[in-house]
């Protein structure tokens, strides 16, 4: 009962067509799971996280983009097939999976977790099974701040993995990779709730917001903030 009182005080919160628009992507999460035998759709919360505790502290839950969003998002943008997309924090690979069916043909994932990690090769051995795939998968795992970008890596995505002390060093990392070959790349950053930190970091080519069935992007173009 209590139950159903939370979700009707929340629906009058958001607003019932928005509530609906939710409600079904959602459930459209829950069916593409199904659908393909996939395991994406289930939470883990932090401390249920294989990571060393010092790692917990700036993490966030596991919890998955929503496919439709995404797709939609991928469809508007039209970035070239042919860069390379990593999904930086990339769970379950839930956004692989999606960044490849758009066509992109390096998708590559990094993820701290090893549980999640296998958890994420298993799903993209379902997709390739599945579907007639011209994309190459790689997922490391490692931690996101140690992760040394190629300087190929052109399209970045982020769903608020964790928090400002990580996301530093990893715009370290990127601008690292940019300086070895000064180039302009992509951002998607979604729930950006460290976006001034981006601001600040990078050079703002363009920056775009979405709000994609009650689904947050910032999509930025951006390049190194001064030519070092
Ligand atoms: C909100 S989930 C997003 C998952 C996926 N990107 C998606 O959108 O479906 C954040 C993910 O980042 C991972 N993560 C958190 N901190 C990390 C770090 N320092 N290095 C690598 N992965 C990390 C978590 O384990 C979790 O899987």
């Amino acid at each position: 009962m209590k139950k159903i009182f939370t979700r009707l005080s929340q629906v009058k919160n958001i607003g019932l067509k928005r509530s609906i628009l939710k409600g079904y992507s959602l459930l459209y999460d829950r069916y593409y799971d199904i659908k393909y035998g996939y395991d994406t759709y289930s939470w883990v919360p932090v401390d249920k996280l294989d990571v060393k505790n010092s790692q917990k502290e700036h993490a966030v839950i596991y919890q998955a983009t929503r496919v439709i969003s995404l797709r939609r998002l991928f469809k508007k943008l039209s970035i070239p097939k042919y860069h390379s997309f990593i999904d930086i924090g990339c769970g379950k690979g839930r956004v692989l999976l999606v960044a490849a069916e758009y066509g992109f043909e390096k998708v590559k994932g990094i993820e701290f977790s090893p549980n999640l990690t296998e958890i994420a090769n298993k799903n993209i051995s379902k997709y390739k099974a599945q579907h007639n795939s011209n994309s190459f998968f790689d997922v490391i795992n490692i931690d996101a701040a140690d992760y040394k970008f190629s300087n190929i890596d052109n399209v970045f995505f982020l769903y608020n993995p964790f928090d400002e002390v990580i996301l530093e060093k990893v715009l370290d990392n990127i601008c690292e990779s940019l300086k070895g070959n000064n180039r302009r790349v992509w951002m998607i950053y979604a729930n950006a709730i460290h976006r001034e930190l981006v601001e600040k970091t990078m050079k703002i080519v363009s920056a775009e917001e979405f709000n994609i069935l009650e689904f947050d992007f910032v999509v930025y173009q951006v390049e190194l903030l001064s030519a070092e």
